[in-house]
């Protein structure tokens, strides 16, 4: 017999939380709901923690008062409704109940099969599993069609995605209620199956993976990654930063979950690098010692030793050059047909991300008026001897080889070329280093540092961003979540500055495609196949949304 459902309207401040497990992210739920003027029932197995939670949620709340975000009488209802139990039968009003317990299976089945016995029948239960099968933990269910995951980020309070996580059973309306009942409670939710990883932990992986694997092919240094990933890609942390942040042994673990998770597809291949720093014990921030040095007080201090920075020491010698005046102008080349790979439809050409670029060289007179109107496509930007020209994916070396360009020198992606400061750039090695320092000169002119790089395919920013919109449009396509939730969630649970499908369309999903294609070609790998989708949309043109 199906479990009644009728009550599809988001719930009202009056209805009953209960938050079973009252650990970091159970203290941040109950602070949510309380706020948004339930009654909260805290359980945890260990008495004293509910207790301990409240206090941590009262120490929180008497800072927002201080400052003036939340009034003093708001304050009190919210404290007044905390209210810690002494034991699981408690729970018995609850209209909701989320699980924030230990991450395991048979532990979060057992207490749903109590809370089954205990709840009323319309009772909706839900998990902030951030990787357990939703379909899997309610498979113990006599009725699973209640159960969802409801998925809060850390910290729970501030952070505001909600992943609200359908299994094969949960019932579809009763996703919409708690859908509708996170955005009365503030939150930014969006709606997923589930699937290992769901949207954010699987959707987010490239941005971890990439910058560890050109680390490991001595590409950049760490620092050097990101920083360009912050200055270039707009991204609020580096990918090491973040990795420190997050804890090597809790990333290493998700990463290692997925990839087995998706029976060990190669995109999701864990890395080497991380696996030893797990081992070491070093593990990020809260250890003092990751990727970085911390001091007491848990401010970044540099590099740790065992990994010393890598640099370009062929470039790092040269610098951009004075004698350049903004008289000389940049010449703009059409696409080059000799050589290269098949490449897919090029209607859309790099050119058009790079025509952000070319505004601020007409801003100080080195592009005419003429040239910036010209509707031919272009690929190349020639300066003195330099040839410069944006990433396809491919080394500058071989692309150099290919097209019979000697002075070919790549630049990376920047998520807004009106803006950007500072860009990572590779070279050729048929390069002169007359055509490095004039390229280095000519975006001098315009304040822009070039990052010397080793010749990494699909450099930094650009790689990264290729493989998270493929990794969106994948999930996109396999009916996982929307093109919108998928950005949403993006955004909202990991701040990237756009939603990878909204990034890529922007630059072109047939660039994307041209990059990924690349990639695949220079290391033979499954890895970097390009969706479905992707080649799609690149031959139709196609968008996401
Ligand atoms: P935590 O270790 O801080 O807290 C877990 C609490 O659950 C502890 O107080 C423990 O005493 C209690 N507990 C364990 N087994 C219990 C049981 N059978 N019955 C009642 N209480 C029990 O863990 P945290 O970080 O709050 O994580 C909780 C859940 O939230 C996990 O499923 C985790 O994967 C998920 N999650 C964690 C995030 C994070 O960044 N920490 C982010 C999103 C989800």
């Amino acid at each position: 017999m199906k479990h009644q459902v009728e009550n599809r309207a988001s719930l009202k401040p009056d209805a009953h939380i209960g938050v079973v497990g009252a650990g970091a992210m159970g203290a941040g739920i109950a602070q949510v709901a309380s706020q948004a003027g339930h009654k909260v029932f805290l359980y945890d197995q260990n008495e004293e923690a509910s207790f301990r939670a409240k206090e941590s949620i009262s120490l929180l709340l008497n800072k927002k008062v201080a400052k003036g975000t939340i009034t003093r009488e708001h304050y009190d209802t919210c404290i007044a409704n905390i209210i810690p139990l002494h034991s699981l039968d408690e729970l018995k009003s609850a209209d909701l109940i989320i699980e924030a317990i230990v991450e395991t299976l048979e532990i979060k089945q057992s207490l749903f099969r109590a809370l089954e016995l205990i709840c009323k029948p319309e009772c909706i239960l839900a998990s902030n599993t951030s990787s357990i099968s939703i379909t899997a933990i309610a498979s113990c269910l006599k009725y699973p069609e209640r159960f969802l995951g409801l998925h809060f980020f850390n910290p729970a309070p501030v952070m505001p995605l909600v992943e609200v996580i359908s299994g094969l059973a949960s019932d579809q309306l009763i996703a919409k209620q708690l859908y509708d009942t996170c955005l009365l409670w503030g939150k930014t939710p969006v709606k997923t199956k589930s699937t290992p990883g769901f949207i954010v932990n699987r959707v987010a992986r490239p941005f971890y993976a990439e910058a560890l694997r050109i680390y490991e092919e001595q590409g950049a240094g760490i620092q050097q990654i990101d920083r360009l990933m912050k200055t270039a890609g707009q991204f609020r942390m580096g990918p090491f930063e973040l990795m420190d942040l997050i804890g090597h042994d809790v990333n290493y673990a998700v990463t290692l979950s997925v990839f087995n998770a998706y029976y060990q597809d190669p995109k999701f291949k864990p890395s080497l690098t991380q696996k030893s720093l797990v081992e070491a014990g070093f593990l990020g921030k809260k250890a003092a010692r990751g990727f970085y040095t911390y001091d007491d007080s848990g401010q970044k201090l540099n590099t740790a030793s065992n990994f010393s920075e890598l640099g370009n020491e062929k470039l790092c010698v040269l610098n951009a050059s004075d004698s350049y005046k903004t008289s000389s102008q940049v010449e703009l080349l059409p696409v080059s047909n000799r050589g290269g790979h098949s490449q897919p439809n090029v209607k859309n050409q790099p050119a058009h991300p790079l025509k952000r670029l070319i505004t601020r060289f007409n801003k100080i007179g080195l592009i005419s008026e003429s040239q910036l109107q010209n509707e031919i496509p272009f690929t190349y930007l020639k300066y003195g001897e330099a040839v410069v020209a944006l990433t396809d994916g491919r080394t500058a070396t071989e692309r150099s080889a290919l097209e019979a360009i000697d002075n070919l020198i790549l630049i990376d992606m920047a998520f807004d070329f009106e803006q950007v400061t500072s860009l990572g750039m590779s070279v050729s090695a048929f390069s002169s280093n007359q055509a490095i320092q004039d390229a280095m000169t000519l975006f001098k002119l315009i304040e822009i540092d070039l990052i010397a790089l080793e010749d990494i395919p699909g450099l930094i920013v650009m790689r990264t961003l290729a493989m998270l919109t493929n990794e969106a449009a994948q999930t996109c396509m396999q009916g996982i979540a929307s093109a919108k939730d998928i950005d949403i969630a993006m955004c909202y649970g990991v701040n990237y500055p756009q939603g990878p499908l909204a990034w890529g369309q922007r630059v072109g999903v047939d660039y994307v495609f041209q990059v990924l294609s690349h990639l695949q070609a220079h290391y033979g790998e499954e890895r970097y196949r390009a969706s479905s989708l992707i080649k799609r949309l690149s031959l139709t043109g196609e968008t996401f949304y």
